[in-house]
């Protein structure tokens, strides 16, 4: 196993988890408030030419955000339906006009590119990601990296054997806010991590234009086999982040997952679910979300040995405490209560994360989040698929 995750933090959090070591800290370090954002504090040897597949929702915000990263252009835009390319080209700024191509090979066969920005469905993401690997291109990929274990392995052995970057789209890697969450858990004396309570909620997915696909192609994220469903589109975001927190490899999900609304569209794919990780250093995961409600989202809530700490609504919060007949240290923080929205860490990363990209495709850093990353998001999400279907326990060890 590939020790990204040591590296990340390494990189990332500076010090290493306090965990488990009591309540004798005011000698500590407060924790380092990530900065706003690194846009713009670096510069690459030179600019690395992009070509982006996908020019459906997802794209806009990617363009937006690349907008902000003059270390990467985009020459070349792909999509099987051409007027999104044309559609997406008008909200590229202070570029040429990229070029249009239909087919993945046309892209590919462009020796001027550097790299492939993967925004397609996400059953299309590996054999696009081997194929730009193969060309000789780096590869940024949307999450989620794939849809199975297998899958990923297949991606990772291609990047040890091209040696080409392959970065992946969890961008809250990226964000000030996710970074203030794991370096508040890892540093302050919240004591060993046990137990995380995640919720996402939305009121079901985009309807898209009629004009979007081609005629007789499907909304691939109604269709279970393409999409993976409500944990691979909607989970994967807060999946990742808590792995980041747990720093500990999951080891055993169960779930329970399927549809249950009908009254909003016809779909296959999972509109809710629930899902329960144990992970090797004993902590456990709990998630839970649906794509049928309106309402407000649930704060994300870690507890650990001496205290909890919960991330929404613009504002984290960090509570210690010990349970009623057990005496209270005197030296027991204080709770705390960080306003993002007055220190302005809300953010989600997006553009940070090309920044990153170009970073690594100048060879002055390693991806991150890198395929071991993002195969560990799998692992769970693979894994919630099949014990929700055959209604058991599943060892993560069994898919390989
Ligand atoms: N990181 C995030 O926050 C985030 C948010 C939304 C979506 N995503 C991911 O981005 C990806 C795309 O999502 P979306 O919402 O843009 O979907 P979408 O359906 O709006 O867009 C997908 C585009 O890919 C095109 N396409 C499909 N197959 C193709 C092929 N073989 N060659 C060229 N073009 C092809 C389609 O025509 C469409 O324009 C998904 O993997 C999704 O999970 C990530």
């Amino acid at each position: 196993m590939n020790d990204s995750t040591t590296f990340s933090r390494r990189k990332f959090i500076g010090i290493s988890s306090l965990a488990g070591v009591g309540w004798a800290f005011s000698g500590l370090p407060s924790i380092a408030q990530p900065s706003v954002s690194r846009l713009g504090t670096f510069s690459t040897s030179r600019t690395f030419k992009m070509g982006m597949i996908g020019c459906g929702n997802r794209s806009k915000a990617l363009i937006a955000a690349l907008n902000s990263v003059p270390e990467i252009e985009i020459t070349a835009l792909c999509d099987i339906v051409p007027h999104k390319m044309e559609q997406r080209s008008q909200l590229i700024k202070g570029q040429p006009k990229p070029k249009f191509v239909n087919t993945l090979n046309e892209l590919l066969n462009m020796s001027e590119l550097d790299c492939i920005c993967v925004v397609t469905p996400n059953d299309t993401h590996k054999a696009i990601v081997i194929a730009s690997l193969e060309a000789g291109k780096h590869v940024f990929c949307e999450k989620p990296m794939a849809l199975t274990v297998a899958d990923c392995n297949e991606m990772i052995g291609t990047v040890e054997r091209t040696r080409k970057v392959l970065q992946i789209g969890h961008q809250r890697r990226h964000s000030a806010e996710w970074r203030l969450l794991v370096e508040t858990i890892h540093n302050k004396p919240l004591g060993k991590i046990l137990q995380s309570s995640l919720y996402d909620y939305r009121g079901d997915w985009r309807v898209p234009d009629a004009d979007e696909y081609p005629a007789g192609v499907e909304y691939w994220r109604l269709n279970q086999a393409r999409s993976g469903g409500v944990v691979y589109e909607m989970g994967a975001h807060i999946i990742d982040i808590n792995n980041w927190v747990f720093d500990s490899e999951p080891v055993a999900v169960c779930s329970i997952q399927g549809v249950n609304n009908f009254s909003l569209r016809k779909r296959d794919s999972s509109d809710h679910a629930g899902v329960l990780v144990q992970y090797a250093n004993g902590a456990m995961m709990n998630y839970g979300g649906n794509v049928y409600n309106y309402g407000s989202t649930a704060l994300d809530t870690f507890f650990c040995v001496n205290g909890t700490v919960q991330l929404g609504g613009g504002k984290l919060s960090i509570k210690y405490g010990s349970p009623a007949g057990f005496p209270k240290p005197a030296d027991m923080p204080a709770p705390e209560e960080i306003s993002l929205r007055e220190r302005n860490q809300e953010g989600d990363g997006t553009a940070e994360q090309f920044q990153h990209f170009a970073e690594a495709m100048d060879g002055k850093a390693k991806a991150f989040p890198d395929g071991y990353i993002g195969r560990r998001v799998v692992q769970i999400m693979q894994g919630s698929l099949i014990a929700a279907k055959e209604k058991r326990i599943i060892e993560v060890k069994e898919l390989g």
